[in-house]
């Protein structure tokens, strides 16, 4: 909190050259400016806008109005002002104008006691209030009427240009159910970083969840379910995991003929109520009825829409619908008929993805109508029905968005690919390069129901779409960036919250901010800046991890734990006996002197008091293990690649397939499929010191040096990196790497002398 008085001013904050003044009878306090997504160009000057009591919101255009109204409630709760909107000139006032090229920019200008926000289009209008909003103090979010509270902005000048049209999230709301409310809430969260798509993942196998009314079985029927196993996964969770965020949300329980059923749908009034509330926002909602395959909750109550009425789980995926039933198709037609009707935007999601084609190679009615088209394969029927279905939504006025599965087959010249397999990893490339349009969502980073770690924002804030070899032109075709929520494992409100913020924080930087202004420790600070905010909307946000520290440390005599954390407003509390830390364990404040090793567990506690991740590292009181003699040949490291078939590195054995010499440890060219990879050598380092070990892998691996175990990464697992000490003597240590995978993993191992210098591998040599 900056705080400025008649008396002088107090230092440069973000911006500098500042000077505040306000009335003399009051010290009018402002927040630092720190605004995420950053935008364009900001100037701050002297002086400050006080909101007051009856003041007016203008709007130059009868389509701003509900701006205008959104302002004003959004000024009003907690302030308690009487805030009206007008048409003309107000004491904020909203205009439509040309303000940029792109559709979402906008200029603010604070001065004179006066505020004017101009955005090119409606969403820059709102883009601008979101940035207005931020300037204003974090309590303006309280629900409630707070008190001594100066209600100012500083003066600033902002000119912001959205990088990409389309910065999305989309949530899953058939594996498990968000009522009205909790929709509104996320959507809330999503303006207040410049978010501007909403895709609505509304139904899959687990839950069908819009009225249709020409089908009313897929809302009777298909959104009630008893438990399957996600949720009985959920309810264990909860126990084992100490966490009732992984509760089933009793409100989405109703009891039928003595059967609990989970459920719950969105009646039409409620789906235009929501599509109401977020286009005020300026968020459009994007429906996804995901067809052909991920339809049980519709080809389990309706007859004659499958290939046969065994409808069920195959292998992995479940029974599609029947793309050789014209009876089929007209249902599909028919649903998208009336969801037409409930969202009046250009883009309809028709989902696409992860079709199990088997029944269709089966299906005489398949097989006819692949043999009447000519169609080569059921991947070529499945784009037969893409394009079916596309002319039916051109014929509409609609536009079409499939997941990348759509570019199999042949892709039509009009629909956008949503990329979501970044295994896939030529899609966008092969998309744009047909000349249709990609958002990007590659499931590694952009899938938020994946677990959080260090990385996990760091990934998705350098992440950079415009691929290697991509022409400007393909460049031009990136709509922009999106973040997915599925939710099997996600049970409630709460537990949607934590895995999407701050995550999608990054995401609305990532999708706004023009990447010349990339700037990681600048980004951090504005995010730490955040938490403040979240805390008063009472979003139940993941604290990031705490840093400072490794998976193990090593000291010698003494040693020092000091803990960062991102978000100001936690407390960190911790146990050394193993036990789990309450709110009653010693409380960290500073910094913590050990003298014996020693076990810790952090864990991480909202400023409600409600409980965090918690983090387990141990800090061993070290010796400098000894060097050993050797005189070593050859440079490099030797590996010796095994096929091997199981899932854990001290079991790796079998056929020897090849011998390599690697100067690196890495995966050696060549070496694929079932890999169990034996690595040995040696490491020399320079000087007598505390080293730490990187040690990243897809799936597991496990570091061993003068015959110590120092790095335990093992398992089946995605990418993870494990990071441990070890105190060595200056010379040789003999070290081993042991791997696996069996699709085409990574491996890496970094090596840091204690002064953060980077031992190079060239260090290293062959038996
Ligand atoms: C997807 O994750 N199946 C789009
Ligand atoms: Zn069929």
């Amino acid at each position: 909190m900056r705080r400025i008085s008649c008396k002088g001013w107090i230092g440069a904050g973000v911006l500098a050259s500042t000077l505040f003044m306000a009335s003399c009878t009051h010290e009018v306090k402002v927040e630092e400016v720190s605004l995420l997504p950053l935008p364009g160009e900001i100037q701050q000057t002297e002086g400050v806008f006080v909101l007051k009591n009856n003041a007016k919101i203008g709007f130059s255009d009868p389509s701003l109005e509900p701006a205008a109204g959104y302002l004003a409630e959004m000024l009003s709760r907690a302030t308690g002002y009487s805030l009206t909107a007008v048409s003309g000139k107000g004491d904020i006032s909203l205009q439509n104008g040309k303000t940029g090229e792109k559709v979402g920019a906008y200029t603010l200008r604070i001065a004179d006691n006066q505020i004017e926000i101009k955005g090119n289009g409606y969403s820059g209008v709102i883009s601008g209030i979101e940035t207005l909003r931020q300037l204003f103090p974090p309590q303006i979010e309280s629900k409630e009427e707070v008190g001594g509270i100066d209600w100012a902005v500083p003066n600033v000048s902002i000119t912001d240009v959205p990088r990409y049209e389309w910065r999305g999230l989309m949530l899953d709301v058939s594996r498990h159910f968000y009522d009205k409310e909790e929709v509104k809430e996320f959507l809330d969260l999503m303006s207040l970083y410049k978010m501007n798509k909403f895709h609505w993942h509304l139904t899959d196998d687990q839950g069908w969840r819009v009225e249709i009314k020409k089908y009313p079985l897929l809302t009777e029927k298909g959104a009630w379910r008893t438990f399957n196993k996600h949720d009985r996964g959920c309810m264990e969770k909860a126990k084992s995991e100490d966490n009732p965020d992984y509760e089933i949300d009793v409100k989405k329980l109703r009891v039928e003929k003595g059967d609990t059923l989970y459920g719950g749908f969105y009646t039409q009034a409620d789906i235009k109520e929501i599509v109401s509330y977020a286009a005020v926002r300026g968020i459009d909602v994007i429906p996804e009825i995901d067809m052909p395959g991920h339809m049980l909750a519709a080809v389990g109550n309706y007859e004659g829409l499958a290939c046969n009425e065994k409808v069920g789980w195959g292998a992995t995926f479940s029974s599609p619908m029947c793309p050789g039933k014209d009876k089929a198709i007209n249902f599909c037609k028919d649903v998208y008929k009336e969801i037409f009707d409930l969202f009046p935007y250009k883009y309809v999601h028709i989902g696409g993805d992860e079709v199990d084609k088997t029944n269709w190679e089966k299906c005489p009615d398949c097989q006819k109508r692949m043999r009447v088209n000519h169609l080569k394969s059921e991947a070529e029927l499945q784009s037969w029905f893409n394009h079916e279905m596309e002319a039916f939504f051109n014929a509409n006025g609609k536009e079409m968005i499939g997941w990348d599965e759509i570019i199999e087959g042949g892709l039509s010249e009009t629909s956008t690919v949503m990329w979501w397999r970044s295994w896939s990893k030529d899609a966008s490339k092969k998309a744009t390069a047909h000349g249709n349009k990609v958002i990007y969502t590659p499931n590694a980073p952009f899938y938020l129901d994946y677990q959080q770690d260090k990385k996990s924002i760091v990934n998705i804030y350098n992440y950079n779409p415009e691929l290697e070899g991509m022409t400007d032109a393909q460049k031009e075709l990136i709509m922009g960036v999106q973040g997915n929520i599925w939710c099997e494992w996600i049970p409630s409100r709460e537990r949607m919250q934590y895995m999407a913020a701050p995550r999608m924080l990054a995401i609305a930087e990532l999708g706004w901010t023009n990447p010349n202004q990339k700037d990681w420790e600048g980004f951090k600070k504005r995010l730490s800046n955040q938490f403040k905010r979240l805390n008063v909307m009472n979003i139940n946000y993941r604290i990031p991890d705490l840093e400072g520290f490794n998976n193990n440390n090593v000291f010698i005599g003494e040693g020092v734990v000091a803990l960062t954390c991102l978000d100001p407003s936690a407390e960190i509390h911790y146990t050394t006996d193993g036990s789990m830390p309450t709110l009653d364990s010693p409380k960290y404040e500073d910094t913590i002197r050990v003298k014996e090793t020693t076990d810790f567990t952090f864990r991480l506690f909202r400023a409600n008091g409600k409980k965090s991740d918690f983090v387990k590292t141990r800090y061993v009181k070290g010796v400098y293990s000894p060097a050993v003699q050797v005189a070593p040949s050859t440079p490099g490291l030797k590996a010796v690649w095994h096929e091997y078939r199981g899932d854990s590195c001290d079991k790796i054995a079998g056929k020897v397939n090849g011998t390599y010499r690697i100067e690196d440890v890495v995966i050696p060219k060549g070496v694929k499929g079932n890999i169990g990879l034996l690595i040995n050598g040696y490491i020399k380092v320079p000087k007598d010191d505390i080293y730490t070990f990187v040690l990243l892998s897809d799936d597991g691996s496990v570091l061993r040096i003068d015959n110590e175990l120092v790095i335990d990464n093992d398992g089946p697992h995605a990418p993870r990196e494990i990071v441990c000490e070890k105190a060595m003597k200056a010379g040789y240590h003999p070290i081993e790497v042991r791997y696996f995978d069996h699709n085409g993993g990574t491996l890496q191992l970094k090596v840091f002398a204690s002064d953060g210098k980077l031992i190079p591998f060239t260090n290293l040599y062959a038996h």
